[in-house]
């Protein structure tokens, strides 16, 4: 539930100093999620990487890149969307964050979610399908919706899956399409 003065702002000035778990000693910055506060499509990754660390902004790397392409390509504008991730700092090596890292930084994954209250959050690859609907195959999941307390979610890959593996881009492209026709058939505006 949103607590009456809770807002995006507060939360971003939390993560920017918070030392709730290890990786506060390893991070160069934290990376509080960014974009339109009042957004209908909110995108969640899993952690920031090393640029998104040098940088203290979500998905400005490759992943980003690859992102931002998409966005592109079916007409979503991403400073009208709000992006984040489950864990707000970098793990080293970009490892998976650990159920730890990722319980302890929930708090401001989900009073973003509650302040924010998006028309669709949009789940980018396994770590967040996990985290937020304890899924695992997002492959034999994505491009579904799911609806779960109140809240409509919609499952993609990853954007960084891509630089691994070309054939993914298709897969994201596809599902972005798909998010972007369910907005407009709840018309919602983007
Ligand atoms: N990958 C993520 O999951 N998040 C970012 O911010 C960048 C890369
Ligand atoms: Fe705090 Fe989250 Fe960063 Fe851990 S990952 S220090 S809980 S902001």
């Amino acid at each position: 539930m949103e607590m009456p003065n809770d807002s995006i702002e507060k939360i971003h000035a939390e993560v920017i100093n918070c030392k709730s778990c290890d990786l506060c000693k390893s991070r160069t910055n934290a990376v509080p999620g960014d974009g339109d506060s009042k957004a209908s499509i909110m995108f969640i990754g899993e952690a920031p990487g090393r640029n998104e660390d040098e940088k203290g902004r979500p998905f400005v790397g490759m992943a980003g890149k690859i992102l931002d392409e998409t966005l592109t390509k079916v007409g979503v504008i991403r400073s009208r969307v709000y992006i984040t991730n489950v864990v707000k700092c970098r793990p080293p090596g970009n490892r998976v964050p650990t159920e730890e890292e990722r319980r302890t930084c929930k708090n401001y994954l989900e009073r973003e979610i509650s302040i924010i209250s998006p028309k669709i959050i949009c789940i980018l690859g396994r770590t967040a399908y996990q985290s937020l609907l304890g899924g695992s195959s997002i492959l034999g999941n994505r491009g579904k919706f799911i609806q779960k307390d109140n809240r409509l979610y919609f499952l993609t890959v990853h954007p960084a899956a891509i630089i691994y593996n070309n054939k993914l881009r298709k897969v994201l492209e596809e599902d972005m399409e798909t998010l972007v026709k369910e907005c407009r058939r709840l018309q919602t505006s983007i």
